[in-house]
């Protein structure tokens, strides 16, 4: 795993789109896997900033995960969020994006369709991950099979609360979510994980320095062979 080090969140998010950028230009029809949460949010800015000089309108997005129960237009669903902070900005066509639907009447077909949509794409070509403070990703909780494909899951309590800075309250987060799996997240040509600030530092360290389980989900990116950490120097600060 290569570790770029950085000052703060926007040096990462200057760097992360940046990389984003390059891949965009080397490979206009790119498959691109995307993340929601805090940590993205500034690299969605940076790279709506240099998209004047990008070729999007072959690339392909796929995200990792939606809350189960909320409907593209709920204004907590990850459709929204990336809406409003990527895909309208960039204008990219409603065909050119996908994320699984957390309104679905039967979520596990389809966690099975979108693991298959994935599939029949070709694969995702660069996969952007954030961390959980308990070593998610995605939507994978400690505990996952590092063999899962997309599956529907049972939120942890404590990333109920992580989460409930973006609803009003912790009893409106959803106990469920549909996500990519494990497996389907290793298949990706190459993964950026980005992580900023002291909370993260605890899952940083481990992710770097500690010992590969499921009980750490994030742990199994040792064994990827094309990963890249953006992170700053409060996230960095427990490694050693
Ligand atoms: C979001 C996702 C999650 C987040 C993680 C960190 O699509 O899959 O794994 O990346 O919960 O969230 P933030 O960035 O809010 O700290």
């Amino acid at each position: 795993m290569e570790v770029i080090a950085v000052k703060d969140d926007q040096e990462m998010s200057e760097k992360a789109a940046s990389l984003i950028g390059a891949e965009i230009k080397d490979r206009p029809g790119i498959v691109l896997g995307l993340a929601t949460g805090g940590t993205p949010e500034g690299t969605y800015r940076e790279w709506i900033n240099q998209a004047g000089s990008l070729p999007l309108s072959q690339l392909q997005t796929f995200n990792l995960d939606e809350y189960a129960g909320l409907s593209p237009d709920h204004p907590n669903s990850y459709h929204r969020y990336m809406k409003e902070r990527l895909f309208q900005p960039l204008q990219l066509r409603p065909g050119q994006t996908h994320l699984p639907r957390g309104d679905a009447k039967d979520l596990q077909e389809e966690a099975r369709r979108y693991e298959k949509q994935i599939q029949q794409s070709g694969g995702i070509d660069l996969q952007l991950l954030g961390i959980g403070e308990n070593g998610h990703i995605g939507f994978n909780e400690p505990g996952s099979s590092f063999h899962s494909r997309t599956h529907v899951v049972e939120l942890k309590p404590s990333t109920r609360e992580a989460n409930a800075r973006f609803f009003e309250s912790e009893e409106d987060v959803p106990h469920q979510a549909v996500t990519m799996g494990i497996a389907t997240i290793m298949e990706s040509r190459r993964i950026l994980l980005l992580a900023s600030g002291s909370r993260k530092k605890e899952a940083l360290t481990a992710l770097l320095e500690g010992k590969q389980t499921e009980n750490f989900p994030a742990s199994v990116l040792q064994n990827h062979p094309y990963v890249t950490i953006i992170a700053d120097e409060s996230a960095l600060s427990g490694v050693s």
